[in-house]
């Protein structure tokens, strides 16, 4: 690592960063204003998710992380906030009960703004203009002055993510995310909902066991965590200028920290071994993690692996694997094989959103709820037929009541998806059919957990 700066990813080939700002010196003062600002997140919550994490990779704890395919400036608002956080907290709720493990909240939120996209310029009706490529870069309006980079927008960027991590803050040690609340946390759209009962339903167990546990002495006064939860925050490290001066020594470690999130993923897109993205995330100390596609062979992820693991850390690395619901069997195993072979330790979470996108008849990118669980079920069968552990899951969704991904038991049609299609990316999971995913791959880890209790005991 002796050669790592914050900078040294510049001598690096890098895609997916723009190219195009008007003026490189304007985008340059406002990366120095930047680096003048406070950091979002501390070193120390870094460190403390790298250690949950590493009880992620040794099998003792799950990871849920989940959020918005892209932010937007348009949709900041703090009833959508609350929403997210809600449909997250459920969830946890749900698969802590099912896994009997405690669950590692990470938000895809607080930052997750630039997208790599599959083409750099779109055409409509004879006009070509570059791509719309997230919030922080450009706009989504088809005109050319909002598709021109604007690195004003990367000062929005932070400043959006400086408040909506004040908020996500006050929600998980202000007294809202207290166990005891755990009914309120249902959405008033799908008050009626099938998942809702199912939730209410395990709400009234876990308020009977606190209501047991409380008359035994346990209650929030005398474990205090029962009041307050962590949520962390992530997002893909796309975009190296912002994250480069976000960057900052530790006063406490006086290592590199990248204080724009907690966690950074390097996407299927730029995660080339000699690449920029790589050297970047190579060299800072938060937990990171790699999205692992069907392109990904068996001795390249291991020599990522070594480059961005050197110390074989648990905790340090999660691979997010996205084959598709078909492919998993064809890619997985021998990536799994290669870990173990190398005694690598690694978070091995699923998403299973990226691999399944597929386009309508009448031009709506979608995703299949039935292939999403399906690529988690397959996902998790591959790994423990490897004596690897799947650890966690890595989702697409939002708190609101969209038709962006169709199925699920609220039906989703495809005739549906124009009524409330608001994403700024990739199809979302809605707050009802994230739910029920949790509910699904909960009682896959309750049926894993009465598996491994009978081989233990037999
Ligand atoms: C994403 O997570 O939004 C993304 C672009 O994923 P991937 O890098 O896996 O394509
Ligand atoms: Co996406």
């Amino acid at each position: 690592m002796t050669n790592w700066t914050p900078a040294s990813w510049r001598a690096k080939p890098a895609k997916h960063i723009p190219e195009d700002y008007p003026s490189v010196e304007k985008l340059a003062e406002v990366e120095t204003t930047l680096s003048g600002y406070p950091p979002l997140v501390f070193a120390g919550e870094a460190r403390r998710l790298k250690q949950r994490l590493g009880d992620v990779a040794n099998g003792k704890a799950f990871l849920l992380q989940g959020g918005d395919c892209a932010e937007s400036f348009a949709e900041f608002h703090p009833d959508n906030l609350r929403d997210m956080f809600r449909v997250l907290m459920q969830m946890a709720v749900v698969m802590t009960y099912g896994g009997g493990k405690p669950v590692v909240k990470v938000g895809r939120i607080a930052g997750q703004f630039g997208k790599p996209r599959s083409s750099p310029i779109e055409e409509r009706d004879g006009v070509t203009l570059p791509s719309y490529r997230g919030d922080n870069i450009n706009g989504m309006a088809f005109t050319e002055k909002s598709r021109t980079p604007n690195p004003k927008r990367l000062l929005q960027a932070y400043a959006q993510s400086a408040s909506t991590l004040n908020l996500l803050r006050a929600f998980s040690t202000g007294g809202y995310a207290d166990l005891r609340n755990i009914h309120k946390w249902t959405l008033g759209f799908v008050a009626n909902t099938a998942q809702t009962k199912r939730y209410q339903e395990l709400c009234d167990k876990i308020s009977d066991a606190m209501d047991f546990m409380a008359a035994c002495g346990v209650n929030a006064e005398t474990v205090p965590q029962m009041a307050s939860t962590e949520l962390y925050t992530s997002h893909e490290g796309l975009l190296l200028g912002y994250e480069q001066a976000m960057t900052r020594i530790d006063s406490t470690s006086g290592r590199w920290y990248d204080t724009s999130a907690h966690m950074l993923w390097i996407g299927d897109r730029t995660r080339q071994l000699d690449g920029a993205h790589v050297e970047f995330l190579s060299g800072i100390e938060n937990p990171i993690a790699m999205k692992c596609g069907p392109t990904l062979k068996p001795d390249e992820l291991i020599r990522i692996c070594d480059k961005l693991n050197p110390n074989n850390e648990p905790g340090r690395l999660t691979l997010i694997n996205r084959f598709g619901h078909d492919n998993v069997g064809k890619h997985l195993p021998a990536l799994a094989q290669a870990i173990q072979r190398e005694g690598k330790s690694v978070v091995w979470s699923c998403d299973p959103m990226h691999g399944n996108t597929l386009k309508t008849d009448s031009g709506y990118k979608t995703r299949p709820f039935d292939r999403i669980l399906s690529e988690v079920r397959n996902f998790n069968d591959v790994l423990h037929a490897e004596n690897c552990y799947p650890g966690g899951v890595h989702f697409e969704m939002t708190g609101q009541n969209v038709t962006e991904c169709i199925g699920g038991a609220s039906a989703v049609t495809e005739g549906d998806l124009s009524s409330r299609y608001h994403t700024h990316c990739d199809p979302r999971l809605n707050a009802d059919q994230a739910l029920e995913l949790a509910f699904l791959i909960s009682e896959d880890m309750r049926g894993q957990r009465a598996a491994d209790t009978e081989r233990k005991a037999g």
